[in-house]
């Protein structure tokens, strides 16, 4: 049964493309069929993060208006062939994109791929309530920090106003040692403050920006960033796969560093 997940978070930047992005790959490489769906319109990036920006012809606004066939705005991956990509519009907003339009678009993929992951706007505007209805399930994405986890009380106040079902967590930008020092939360203190079943949390990692400055994805690269998204990829699919534990490591002269 094939399934449509949100990727949403609230308040910006704190990941949603990248744990998109990731996490299609992620699937693709273990043969599952998936689409990512970038939503953020006006903005597009999903086509940069996954380095298939000089494939981009036609965008979902084109086939949301009608323009062209779905099949000929959706971008195979150069390298994942289970992989595909419908690009955002460089121009309009995210309420350019008319609800019901976009909810169509959803169900035709579904009957193409088993997983269509949504990278939405930020923000709680029309752009992402629009997207809500379409979406059987939803990743939320947080950084720790006090901001991030009042913005996601709002997207889990407007998917239960939905009724859809709770969202599954993924904590970014952990930095390990910040958290054992007490100068971060934790991921399971984020999930406890937000009474939602934590998925996995990804680490800081400068391997995430320095492989999209040689037009690769971190998920080419052995880091500590593309193992956790890993992780998450196998508790995704229902695999069991223990969550590593944030603690002092030690050295030959004592406790040291996370
Ligand atoms: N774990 C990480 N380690 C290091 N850098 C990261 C990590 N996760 C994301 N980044 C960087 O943070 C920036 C923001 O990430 P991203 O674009 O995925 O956020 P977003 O939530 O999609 O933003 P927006 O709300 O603007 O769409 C990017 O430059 C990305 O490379
Ligand atoms: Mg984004």
């Amino acid at each position: 049964m094939s399934q449509s997940w949100l990727v949403a978070s609230g308040k910006g930047g704190v990941g949603k493309s990248m744990v998109t992005a990731a996490l299609g790959m992620a699937l693709a490489k273990r043969k599952m069929q998936c689409c990512c769906v970038d939503a953020d319109l006006g903005l597009r990036d999903l086509d940069m993060v996954l380095n298939m920006h000089n494939k981009v012809v036609y965008d979902m606004l084109d086939v949301a208006r009608k323009e062209c066939k779905l099949k000929y705005a959706l971008i195979n991956h150069p390298q994942y062939g289970n992989l595909s990509l419908l690009p955002a519009s460089q121009n309009g907003s995210s309420k350019s994109l008319d609800g019901a339009e976009y909810s169509r678009i959803i169900e035709k993929l579904k009957k193409r791929f088993a997983y269509v992951i949504t990278d939405a706007p930020a923000g709680l505007e029309r752009g992402l309530r629009n997207l809500i209805p379409a979406s059987d399930h939803c990743l939320l994405v947080v950084t720790p920090d006090d901001v991030a986890i009042r913005d996601a009380e709002r997207v889990l106040a407007l998917m239960d106003e939905e009724q859809k079902p709770r969202p599954l967590l993924v904590v970014n930008r952990v930095v390990e040692d910040m958290v054992v020092k007490d100068e971060m939360y934790s991921p399971q203190t984020v999930a406890n403050a937000l009474d939602v079943p934590l998925l996995g949390y990804v680490p800081e990692d400068r391997a995430v920006l320095s492989a999209m400055k040689r037009h690769e994805c971190f998920m080419e690269v052995d880091c500590p960033a593309a193992q956790a998204m890993d992780r998450i990829c196998q508790r995704f699919l229902g695999e069991f796969v223990p969550m590593p534990v944030i603690r002092k490591k030690r050295s030959f002269f004592g406790w040291v560093q996370a």
